[in-house]
């Protein structure tokens, strides 16, 4: 199997074509208890004034955007991604300048930035250690960048039970051991951020998902690229294997584990 999740034809042309991938994997967390909103509690991390000039790499649809908006920053807000559907989606929830780019060649001055934020974005990246290089050039001194990811152990029921219906259906053990982000974890991203900035910190929240409804866990796992070939039998038996656990125990339930380091 190729790797999708660095594979910027793949992403651009359609797990990211537009925002209704990310879309669906988003709507699951409305079963987290208790909620965590990603936007806000790393904006709360990023010590903002409010004039500061802020660039969000890989925006998606614009989450971080629009918590920006939210909070009325008045400094500029650029919000970038390789994908231009989904700065389309980004367009509709924010009034940040908006510009199709790659992290890895990052279209800003050095020293010209005051935060950058790269939320569940660099495990999409091929040449990870550039981008984070790039991170730094456009970043001034004084300034912030900070990297959001998924633990290994973030929706380890979930994965489990996907890999378990791909093994059920005869699907390939590689495909089953795709996760995209355990190329830069929680647990792996330090030693990387660390070549580029003086001090790293990682801050980690933990919930769980509390899902009552098996449709919204195939709606999910439907959007997984690592999927694709496969997909009719193995969400039928997601499927079945969601409804089982539901029945059993009133719900399925899946930790989420995020962490967020601040790098200056
Ligand atoms: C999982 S989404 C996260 C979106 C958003 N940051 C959020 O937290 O909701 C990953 C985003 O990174 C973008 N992306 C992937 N590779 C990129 C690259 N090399 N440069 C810029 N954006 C990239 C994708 O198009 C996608 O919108």
């Amino acid at each position: 199997m190729t790797d999708r999740f660095v594979d910027r034809r793949y992403l651009t042309g359609v797990q990211y074509a537009s925002d209704a991938n990310l879309s669906s994997r988003q709507a699951l967390y409305r079963f987290q208890d208790p909620p965590v909103r990603n936007p806000v509690w790393t904006l709360d991390l990023a010590e903002l004034r409010g004039d500061e000039r802020v660039l969000d790499v890989g925006c998606g649809n614009g989450v971080h955007l629009a918590e920006l908006a939210g909070r009325a920053h008045r400094g500029p807000v650029f919000g970038m991604d390789l994908s231009p559907g989904m700065l389309t989606a980004a367009g509709s929830r924010s009034r940040a300048s908006l510009l199709v780019g790659d992290a890895e060649q990052l279209p800003f001055a050095a020293g010209s930035l005051d935060r950058v934020l790269a939320m569940h974005m660099l495990y999409h990246v091929p040449d990870r250690d550039r981008a984070i290089a790039e991170i730094r050039r456009v970043l001034r001194a004084s300034g912030t960048a900070l990297f959001l990811t998924n633990s290994c152990r973030h929706l380890e029921e979930l994965n489990d039970m996907v890999a378990g219906a791909l093994t059920e259906v005869g699907a390939s053990t590689e495909a089953s051991s795709g996760r995209a982000y355990l190329g830069f974890s929680s647990e792996s991203g330090d030693a990387e951020l660390r070549r580029h900035f003086a001090s790293v910190e990682r801050h980690d929240v933990r919930s769980e998902l509390v899902v009552t409804d098996a449709r919204s866990i195939v709606e999910y796992v439907a959007t997984m690229s690592w999927i694709a070939e496969a997909a009719r039998p193995v969400l039928r038996e997601v499927e079945r294997r969601s409804s089982a656990v539901i029945e059993a125990e009133g719900a399925f339930r899946i930790r989420t584990d995020v962490g967020c380091f601040v790098c200056r």
